[in-house]
């Protein structure tokens, strides 16, 4: 399998939290992620193996172009959010049970739990959400 930039980030990211049980999942590596024609998400939840669980996060790619992340709420319950940083546009990643914002990465250290609500400024904003549907055993994110 040949590993591409991203792999190799996710896998540091979860080398650094000091986990061996994935909680996050790249859009790339899961297959039950396919881009719809107008731009929406559609998961299929049993496909991705972070979503297995509830609090589990999938990064699922861009939709509309907003990097997002699908968190798994619930049973059948699912937020999805966008990844911007409400501060300053920076991508936020999954950090310790919820999203930061990397200094090295441009960003000034904003913590987001993984609802989406600010934990440590300077953004003073939540993580936006976008428009989760559920469809049996498919999640459709537009
Ligand atoms: S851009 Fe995220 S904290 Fe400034």
């Amino acid at each position: 399998m040949e590993i591409n930039r991203r792999h190799f980030l996710c896998g540091s990211l979860l080398t650094a939290l000091g986990t061996s049980t994935a909680v996050v999942e790249s859009a790339d590596a899961a297959t039950g992620v396919k881009k719809l024609s107008d731009g929406s998400i559609e998961v299929t939840v049993a496909s991705v193996k972070s979503l297995a669980k509830v609090g589990g996060i999938a990064l699922i790619g861009d939709v509309n172009g907003a990097p997002t992340a699908l968190v798994r709420t619930g049973a059948k319950k699912y937020i999805a959010l966008d990844l911007r940083c409400t501060h300053a546009d920076i991508t936020v990643k999954p950090k310790a049970g919820g999203f930061y914002c990397e200094p090295a990465q441009g960003g000034h250290g904003s913590a987001f739990t993984k609802a989406g609500a600010v934990s440590q400024s300077p953004a003073d904003a939540p993580l936006n959400r976008l428009t989760v549907t559920v469809k049996g055993k498919k999640v459709i994110v537009s």
